[in-house]
């Protein structure tokens, strides 16, 4: 087995995660706004789409270059059409920790198939633990309630603890933050409050309406002591808190206030075959015109380490008010 591919910065590749559609039947505020993502907003057409066996090629050649995570992103996954095939294949692979983060608005329905076609784990967004701010987040009166179904059916399929993806908008929900750490503590899953950022272009994003990691922490702990836990990897994105009281534990993901880039071992491959080094990269590599044109896997893999090999991004460590107006890829088209 080849050695992990070490970039510019000495960091290995690790993760990669895969947006399997730019669609989506939510429109957060602070990922897809209507404004930006309404009627006359083109998705990709079916024929742009990475195919299952298109992805699964990949998958077998991002493997054998050390990748021992895949996350399949979107957008929300679970609107590509019999998903649970395409995890099937991947474990097929073998070597792979298969993880997917969704919105969970279609778990109760997919869960048990998700678990028998061999997805490990399971992260879950939820941005409120009461309607109207909840409705406020994903602006398409989803309700609360049916999350908390599909999140239940997961454990339920034997999805062990799963983690709970809070965005933090100020104004916007940060006075669910209380709420969402009451109702989660003592459930077995992991609550991770993340720190809004100024992904794409289209969000609007300010500074002021960043909740910092610690101004989070300074409010859970108004209620309940937290303690420090330490990393259950190199990489890891989010910080561990765990509940003095053995109540369990949340996350804290500081992508804004305490940059994580110096360990980023991430890759991002987009619905549509283009290969980012970068959550804020404005530019990926297309590997789906080398698939379509009948490269090797061995030019592939080249590919691929070249790639890797002449990384420096760091975009979080050194974002200014200037950085902030570059124009970004979206994130529902390179996956979260
Ligand atoms: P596990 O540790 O395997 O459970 O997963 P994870 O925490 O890496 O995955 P998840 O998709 O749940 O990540 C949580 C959130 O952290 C994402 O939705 C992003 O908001 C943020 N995030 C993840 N990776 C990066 C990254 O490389 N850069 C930045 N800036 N933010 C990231
Ligand atoms: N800032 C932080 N997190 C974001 N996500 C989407 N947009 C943003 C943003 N602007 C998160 C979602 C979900 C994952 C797919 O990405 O909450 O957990
Ligand atoms: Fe959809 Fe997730 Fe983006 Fe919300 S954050 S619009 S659920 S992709
Ligand atoms: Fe990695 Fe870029 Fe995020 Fe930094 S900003 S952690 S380099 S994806």
């Amino acid at each position: 087995k080849t050695p992990a591919l070490i970039d510019r910065l000495q960091r290995p590749l690790r993760d990669l995660r895969i947006s399997v559609t730019d669609r989506c039947n939510f429109r957060c505020v602070y990922c897809m706004p209507k404004e930006s993502f309404g009627g006359g907003h083109q998705f990709m057409r079916r024929s742009e789409l990475l195919s299952f066996e298109e992805i699964h090629r990949l998958a077998s050649i991002f493997a054998d270059q050390g990748v021992h995570k895949i996350r399949l992103t979107g957008g929300e996954p679970l609107l590509r059409e019999r998903l649970e095939l395409l995890v099937e294949k991947l474990a097929g692979i073998g070597k792979l920790e298969l993880t997917m983060t969704t919105n969970g608005s279609l778990l109760t329905r997919k869960a048990q198939a998700l678990r028998s076609a061999g997805l490990n784990r399971l992260t879950v967004s939820l941005d409120a633990i009461d309607d109207a701010t909840f409705r406020a987040m994903n602006d398409v009166g989803f309700l609360v309630k049916d999350v908390l179904d599909g999140i239940e059916a997961a454990s339920r399929a034997g999805f062990g603890p799963i983690k709970i993806n809070m965005v933090v908008k100020r104004g916007l929900n940060d006075h669910a933050i209380l709420p969402m750490a009451r109702h989660f503590r003592g459930s077995g899953h992991i609550l991770r409050f993340i720190e809004y950022m100024d992904v794409g272009a289209s969000n609007g994003w300010r500074m002021d309406d960043v909740v910092s990691a610690d101004e989070i922490v300074d409010k859970i702990n108004t209620e309940f002591l937290l303690e420090p836990l330490p990393g259950n990897y190199v990489g890891e994105v989010a910080r561990r808190w765990r509940y003095a009281d053995g109540n369990g534990e949340i996350g804290v993901i500081a992508s804004v206030t305490q940059a994580f880039c110096a360990d980023c071992n991430r890759l991002r491959l987009s619905t549509d075959g283009k290969l980012f080094t970068c959550l804020f990269a404005t530019q990926g590599h297309d590997l789906r015109e080398m698939l379509r044109s009948g490269a090797s896997d061995d030019a592939i893999a080249s590919r691929i380490a070249a790639i890797w090999q002449a990384r420096e991004d760091r975009y979080s460590e050194i974002r200014t008010a200037a950085t902030v107006n570059l124009k970004k890829i979206e994130m529902s088209y390179i996956g979260g």
